[in-house]
């Protein structure tokens, strides 16, 4: 039963509004209140006389165990026994829809854009785990999600790296689009802002079949080498969308921008002028009538926006290309779609790592497989110590679950909106604010639900204020994905996961489950089921794999 939903049922009746619950900060305070103050401005009473008046008039029934009014905030408590049936039931019984919803939008999710030619670094990967993460978390809620990439393929960095690849003459590596992203280190750090590299760009651009040649192998190189970190990540896209395809819809979208005088020309260049939102001028097309890269994302999102009749379009990208953003919206508003206001930029900030290594344009930059090995490596000698007995398949197949956690939970439990630090040997413990740290609690749980499978459960069994706990954040699984979706915050299901092992492990510390008496054993097995049923949901929504062993 949707409690939250029954509550604010009963609230609607007795003030005819829609109202908000929050959840008190620990339990005593009630399982769910009421702030009063949005009550108090519309009837024009203080907010504790509202409290007051509500506590009288609405009687606790059926769920409800109790109403108290406290300060400004009236306070419901769950009948526990009523709590506890209803959430391990309905947990057990929807199993990995357990939490799940259904909507109607169609959302386009724009995330990863790595740079063909250049490396795959990790703020690469902070954009790619939060976007995998998004997608997943609004499929759950029943959205139509249309996952895509976007790969820059043409600019500076293309001929940079390919006059490298004529200069330098380094010899290629295994992984062809990886040396080309070091060619482009090399080369980039060589040309500086001098431009020689222009007389490619032309060349380029003239369709000179020799560079349209290298141009296209190593779009190609860098696809493969983009895919293999995809699959390494357990990452999908629908589609993959390339800049080059935009260069000649850029342009003819100026000649319709300034036909429906949204954009002007100004000194020989065409512009549109936004500074009366705030937004700075647009250039949309230099005076050599070349085009930029927001005239591609104008033309690119019309033709998404159209082709694909969205209701919204979601865009990750580093907190830099804010700006870019709220003009490529504006603009979208100005020729006239109304998803524009619904559209949205989720952008993130840097990663660095404890030393002050981070990624930046003058060739330090840190990429995933260098992490990748690092990480690796600690975790190699590890998984051997711990399993002596274990195949080596089934070591590696350890190694890389808890490799990808590692790194995965690390980058979403944060706001996107914080610098991470990332720190190798921080990410890989088992105790603490960890991927493994979830995982371990979900494996031990399978490893006592191998033994023993709950049958013939009574609930009431269960009494103690450890299981309470437990059962209370059980309930709150669903609304805690409705936020994470509606506010596109997938660190509010890390965190979630994070308190749901810590009380998981809190209760097994306190008591016993296969020893208990049976009653009680039965009915701790079957908390230990949901629990395990929770933490599997929650763990995929972060692309993270929950392990029956490790
Ligand atoms: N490749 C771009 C970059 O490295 C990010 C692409 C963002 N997407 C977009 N539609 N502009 O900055």
């Amino acid at each position: 039963m949707d409690f939250e939903k029954e509550i604010l049922k009963l609230l609607k009746k007795e003030t005819k509004q829609d109202l908000k619950l929050e959840i008190p900060p620990n339990p005593e305070l009630g399982d769910y209140a009421l702030p009063c103050f949005q009550l108090s401005k519309l009837f024009k009473k203080p907010p504790h006389e509202i409290a007051n008046y509500l506590e009288l008039k609405i009687k606790p029934q059926g769920f409800i165990q109790s109403i108290q009014a406290q300060g400004p905030y009236l306070n419901f408590y769950i009948n526990k026994a009523e709590l506890t049936k209803q959430t391990i039931q309905e947990i057990l019984k929807k199993k990995d829809k357990y939490g799940s919803s259904l909507n109607k939008e169609k959302i386009m999710v724009e995330f990863s854009g790595p740079n063909p030619f250049k490396a795959f670094h990790i703020g690469h990967l902070r954009n790619t785990v939060l976007g995998e993460s998004l997608v997943r978390i609004l499929k759950f809620q029943g959205y139509k999600v249309i996952p895509v990439n976007y790969l820059n393929d043409t600019g500076t960095h293309v001929s940079k790296c390919i006059w490298g690849l004529e200069h330098l003459k380094e010899k290629p590596t295994k992984d062809r689009g990886e040396w080309l992203g070091y060619v482009y280190s090399l080369a980039s750090e060589k040309l500086g802002d001098s431009g020689i590299e222009q007389e490619i760009h032309k060349k380029i651009e003239e369709k000179d079949p020799k560079y349209l040649k290298i141009w296209k192998q190593g779009v190609k190189d860098s696809l493969d080498y983009f895919n293999k970190i995809y699959k390494d990540l357990d990452v999908k896209f629908d589609k993959t969308y390339f800049d080059s395809d935009y260069i000649n819809k850029g342009k003819l979208i100026v000649s319709e921008l300034l036909k429906k005088k949204i954009a002007e020309h100004s000194e020989g260049a065409i512009i549109i002028n936004l500074e009366g939102y705030n937004l700075y001028k647009a250039l949309v097309l230099k005076s050599d009538s070349t085009s930029l890269y927001i005239t591609k994302d104008i033309a690119m999102a019309i033709d998404r926006l159209n082709s694909y009749k969205l209701d919204k379009l979601i865009y990750i990208t580093g907190s830099e290309q804010k700006l870019h953003f709220q003009q490529l919206f504006k603009i979208l508003e100005l020729y006239g779609f109304k998803q524009a206001k619904k559209c949205y930029h989720l952008s993130y900030e840097l990663v660095m790592l404890p030393e002050g290594r981070m990624a930046s344009r003058k060739g330090k930059i840190i990429t995933y497989s260098e992490i990748k090995k690092e990480l690796l490596s600690k975790l190699e000698s590890e998984v051997k110590k711990r399993h002596k007995s274990w195949s080596s398949e089934k070591k590696q197949k350890a190694v890389q679950a808890i490799f990808s956690s590692a790194i995965k939970f690390d980058i979403l439990k944060q706001g996107p909106e914080k610098v991470i630090i990332f720190s190798p040997d921080k990410a890989l413990e088992f105790e603490g604010d960890t991927g493994p740290y979830i995982q371990y609690t979900y494996a031990r749980i399978s490893s006592i639900l191998r033994k023993e499978k709950p049958k013939n459960v009574n609930y009431k069994a269960l009494e103690q204020s450890e299981e309470f706990n437990l059962i209370t954040k059980l309930s709150l699984f669903p609304s805690v994905i409705k936020k994470a979706a509606e506010e596109y915050k997938p660190y509010l299901i890390a965190n979630y996961l994070l308190e749901l092992s810590h009380l998981s492990n809190e209760f097994y510390h306190k008591h016993k489950v296969l020893q208990a008496p049976e009653k009680i054993k039965q009915a701790r097995l079957s908390l230990l089921q949901a629990t395990k049923q929770v933490l599997s949901n929650g763990l995929n929504l972060l692309a993270i794999t929950a392990p029956e062993e490790m």
